[in-house]
């Protein structure tokens, strides 16, 4: 590993880990069929053009599917995908078993997603073990009032609904003095 200590790397790990985000799946389409994988590393890029990055381990086979078919969408999961976030993430043999897609774009875009990004590759940069995709945002939507899967720590949370929560607490306190 580049002669770093492996202690180095988990601190590394762990560290990056703190950094919040949500969770994507990135898909794509080849004539070998469907790809795709649970990605936390997606990032926005530019506002004219409209771009977005997304990090991609050099190995993985959604990887070269993108690169082949020059095309990808992003698909930002909401609350509750879990499940889908760890079939697109694990070794399934048929990832996309049971997944609905909507039908308007000519790569998977899953109809749970909470917003959705359909990008042509602008470039596959080198980053170490990772490559760098640039997406030029060829279309995308997004659903009202949805609440997003979040990944920290190396686990997956929601966002806290302060008032929900003030709300259950109360609830709580009430019925421990009945
Ligand atoms: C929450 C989560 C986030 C992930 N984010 C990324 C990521 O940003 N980039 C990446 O290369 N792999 C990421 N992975 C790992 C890939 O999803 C995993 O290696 C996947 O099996 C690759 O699929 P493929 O081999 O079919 O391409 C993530 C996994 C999880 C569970």
């Amino acid at each position: 590993m580049n002669g770093q200590p492996n202690h180095a790397t988990h601190t590394y790990r762990t560290a990056i880990s703190r950094f919040t985000t949500g969770v994507a799946v990135v898909t794509t389409t080849t004539p070998d069929g469907d790809a795709g994988m649970t990605a936390s590393a997606v990032t926005s890029l530019s506002l004219d053009p409209l771009q977005l990055i997304v990090c991609v381990g050099n190995t993985l086979r959604t990887r070269a599917a993108i690169v082949e078919a020059g095309r990808f969408a992003v698909n930002v999961l909401g609350a509750g995908n879990e499940d889908v976030a760890l079939r697109f993430a694990g070794r399934h043999p048929d990832k996309f078993a049971d997944i609905r897609l909507r039908t308007e774009h000519d790569v998977p875009v899953l109809e749970v997603a909470i917003a959705h990004f359909v990008c042509r590759l602008g470039a596959a940069l080198p980053g170490g073990d990772h490559t760098i995709l640039v997406g030029d945002v060829e279309a995308c939507g997004f659903a009202e009032d949805a609440d997003p899967l979040v990944y920290f720590g190396s686990s997956f949370g929601r966002l806290c609904d302060s008032e929900r929560h003030a709300q259950l607490q109360y609830d709580w306190q009430l019925a421990l003095a009945m």
